[in-house]
């Protein structure tokens, strides 16, 4: 018998066995009777029977469930929350293999589609989805892009945990400027809440003095590795820049890796480019489809950079031998070639990148003033021992290098990169007490998604993107 009606949510279907649409269409439940919640995505009627695609954020598949014409009820609409109950059989058909053949379908949250701002059927671009962040979850290319940062997540513990790291916490709110380029969001208590608070201590500041949200965690995560060796961390980082690009955000996550007893830059290499196939193994599955929203923004070839990034051996280069193809090439690009001590550009970035055939470069061994002051010199005096990773497409997704960890080299690289020795007198003390050889890096997490999902711009592959003059909730 088919029903169609709206009941309070404590009334529906609790004697039925409920399914993920993931199980269901992984072939789980075939031939049984159950339930499965979730949400509208489009209706198609026919004469006697209508298709109802119904997602659950478990699978980047809809789940099709058929019932008879006359159960059309003008609540049951594109985006509203319903249960349905029915038997789950096989097809014999390529697309759809499974669907559920509809015995009771509820309203469970109705969805207003004259107002409702996502249409059946089309396509929206990711300009239009960006206008409604708290809604555009609901569209098949943000759930794909929620489940692969989730599968890329676990696979980043996966790979280091079996490599015997450490997960560590580092803190989001720090008193210490890590990068030294002073692109910090700076932190004060609210005083109309507390009005004694700021007025508590002589300095007039919550910690006594000026605190910041963090711009890496590499230092804390340096202290760490002193003592336990191997350590990572994947937190969310603030950068206040203010120029705004298709791939930077003012929040991101990093994964940040620090080995202690290293002195060879290599070994940083490899650490980073065995983790980035491993994960990228792992989640390949996750792809749009032809109508999903953003699919036509995908770079032609997206495919041959993603196999690239997972089987080939990433070109490892000089930064004076990118520096020479760069300049032989100037010609090619759209600005200045760089000269000796600059970092690159993000145009000069994406030529060497397609100069190896869409293949990620390690460019190494940068001029000292090109880096921050912690990069351990290299004897040549002239360069440090720094690696940036770069990727087609979405430009620097890893900068790392061995530490300085030579007491009196770092107090001089710090006195010549304008910094004070009393800002940094923790970090002085790892060098003081054991110091030892130790290097690390910085992987722009979202970059990583931005890059595998093919988005044009890296807000359409976070939640909840934060940029300049653009945090709306
Ligand atoms: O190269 P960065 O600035 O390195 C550091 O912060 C080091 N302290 C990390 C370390 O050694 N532990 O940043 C690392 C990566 C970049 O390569 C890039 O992929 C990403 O973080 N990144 C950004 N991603 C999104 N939006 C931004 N504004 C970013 N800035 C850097
Ligand atoms: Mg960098």
């Amino acid at each position: 018998m088919f029903r169609l009606c709206k009941l309070s949510y404590s009334t529906v279907a609790t004697a039925l066995k409920r399914f993920k649409i993931k199980d269901v269409v992984n072939g789980e439940a075939i031939s049984q009777n159950g339930a499965i919640q979730g949400w509208v995505q489009s209706i198609r009627k026919h004469k006697n029977f209508m298709f109802v695609d119904i997602v659950d954020g478990t699978s980047s598949n809809p789940l099709q469930v058929v019932l008879p014409s006359h159960m059309f009820n003008s609540q049951l609409q594109n985006g509203a929350a319903v249960s349905a109950n029915g038997k789950f059989v096989e097809t014999g058909l390529n697309v759809n293999k499974i669907e559920m053949v509809c015995e009771e379908i509820q309203v469970i949250g109705p969805c207003d589609p004259d107002t409702y701002p996502f249409l059946k059927h089309t396509p929206h671009d990711m300009q239009h989805l960006r206008n409604y962040p708290h809604l555009r979850m609901r569209r098949t290319s943000m759930i794909n892009a929620f489940q692969l940062r989730n599968q890329l997540e676990m696979s980043f513990h996966e790979f280091f945990q079996n490599k015997g790291f450490t997960h560590v916490h580092t803190p989001i709110i720090t008193t210490s400027d890590c990068e030294g380029a002073g692109e910090l969001f700076s932190l004060k208590s609210d005083t109309s809440t507390n009005p004694d608070m700021e007025n508590s201590n002589s300095e007039n500041h919550f910690f006594n003095k000026p605190a910041y949200l963090t711009v890496s965690g590499q230092m804390h995560l340096e202290a760490c590795a002193m003592s336990l060796g191997s350590v990572y961390t994947l937190s969310p980082v603030f950068r206040a820049e203010h120029g705004i690009s298709r791939k930077h955000l003012s929040e991101f996550r990093m994964l940040e890796v620090e080995v202690a007893f290293t002195q060879d830059l290599h070994e940083i290499l490899d650490l980073i480019e065995d983790s980035i196939k491993f994960c990228i193994e792992r989640v390949q599955s996750i792809t749009l489809k032809k109508f999903d929203d953003g699919y036509k923004d995908i770079p032609p070839q997206h495919q041959k950079a993603v196999k690239n990034a997972t089987c080939t051996n990433y070109v490892r280069i000089l930064y004076s031998e990118a520096l020479d193809i760069l300049q032989k090439n100037s010609h090619k690009l759209t600005t200045a070639a760089p000269v000796w001590g600059d970092d690159f550009n993000s145009d000069q970035e994406s030529f060497l990148v397609k100069h190896f055939g869409l293949t990620p470069v390690f460019i190494i061994n940068f001029p000292k003033v090109a880096k921050p002051f912690y990069m351990y010199a290299n004897n040549d005096n002239n360069t440090v021992a720094a690696v940036d990773l770069i990727f087609p497409f979405c430009g620097e997704i890893c900068g790392g290098s061995l530490r300085e960890h030579r007491l009196d080299v770092l107090q001089n690289s710090l006195r010549t990169s304008g910094l004070y020795e009393k800002d940094y007198e923790w970090y002085l003390d790892l060098r003081r007490f054991g110091s030892a050889p130790h290097g690390g890096y910085g992987l722009g997490f979202d970059r990583l998604v931005h890059f595998l999902l093919g988005t044009r711009n890296i807000k359409d592959a976070v939640p909840f993107p934060r940029t300049p003059h653009s945090c709306p909730l």
